[in-house]
């Protein structure tokens, strides 16, 4: 990145926390859990006993491989939408059949070009097209050519992380890209039992509390603030009216902290909501898709933790 792209990014982002802080219930954006210190506390996350997420997605892609990849079919364009770094997508490309290319679409552009270039030594004969870009705005799917159709990708439940609103934006973009014919092939984490979700969110080595709380060390380091991290502490929940796991920071005490300039007071017990992570049954996900896709498809783990959707796009 190019010393303007750094303070843009850094600029953005102090302009996001102050914003955030500012409203009558603070809140901070989730997306910048992930510096390098954040995206290595989410992979040991996705080891732990008490978040299934991850081993329940590999476990339905594995039982189901063959099924998926005849969804995606031959001489396809397959654009994932995050790095592709990671073990489904292996999964996938391991059993697709001519598959025309594969397309990670991702924020960062060091990550991107380095799993493109051990993509290209694992699968020689794979075309891979790096895109640099961030895939919640808008951004070209410049490589049809050639191609019979194109599938999104985007595993993980990372659309639980969106609000409603934004998750049907970015929903709505995706069909704008999409031909008839194409395909979207989406994980959710599935609504179930508080105590299984509320386990996965407070599992007992502590790991989510660091991941929350590396977003006020984040903040301290980049925009030149005095968070006191042993003066805040990690609070998740299940809001079952709204079907979503709540992640906050709850203030220890009365205090104050500074942030470039400005002061933020913080009340004994006053939070910052840091994340969600919605839920969904079959319903509810058909809900947020509808108008804008069928679900073809969908399939699940051996214990009904996840769903895997297969969906396309509806044109007129
Ligand atoms: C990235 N995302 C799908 C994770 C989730 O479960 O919502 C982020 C996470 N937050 C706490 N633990 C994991």
């Amino acid at each position: 990145m190019s010393t303007t792209q750094l303070e843009t990014v850094s600029s953005t982002f102090l302009q996001d926390v102050k914003e955030g802080l500012s409203k009558p219930q603070k809140e901070l954006p989730s997306k910048y859990f992930y510096d390098e210190r954040g995206s290595e506390l989410f992979e040991k996350i996705c080891t732990l006993d008490e978040y299934y997420l991850t081993r329940a997605e590999l476990d339905l892609m594995e039982t189901h491989i063959k099924e998926i990849c005849s969804a995606i079919g031959r001489k396809t364009l397959l654009a994932e939408l995050g790095s592709g770094s990671s073990r489904k997508t292996r999964l996938l490309l391991e059993h697709l059949d001519e598959i025309e290319a594969y397309i990670p679409v991702d924020i960062s552009a060091d990550f991107l070009n380095s799993t493109a270039q051990s993509l290209r030594e694992e699968f020689p004969d794979l075309t891979v097209h790096p895109v640099a870009a961030d895939y919640t705005r808008p951004f070209p799917l410049p490589f049809r050519d050639g191609a019979e159709r194109t599938v999104l990708y985007f595993p993980g439940s990372t659309i639980g992380n969106f609000t409603q609103e934004r998750a049907s934006r970015f929903l709505g973009r995706m069909a704008g890209l999409l031909e008839p014919g194409d395909g979207f092939l989406i994980g959710a984490d599935r609504v179930k039992d508080t105590g299984v979700l509320e386990a996965a969110y407070n599992d007992k080595e502590g790991v989510t509390a660091q991941f929350n709380l590396n977003l006020l060390r984040r903040i301290n380091g980049e925009l030149d603030a005095d968070f006191d991290l042993n003066q805040f502490k990690h609070h998740a929940f299940f809001n079952v009216e709204k079907s979503l796991i709540e992640m906050h920071l709850v203030s220890r005490t009365d205090q104050s902290v500074n942030i470039a300039g400005s002061t933020y007071h913080f009340q004994e017990g006053e939070t910052i909501h840091t994340e969600n992570s919605h839920k969904y049954s079959r319903e509810h996900f058909g809900g947020l898709v509808e108008g804008l896709f069928i679900i073809e498809k969908e399939w699940r783990d051996r214990n009904n933790l996840f769903s895997l959707f297969y969906l396309s796009p509806l044109k007129e």
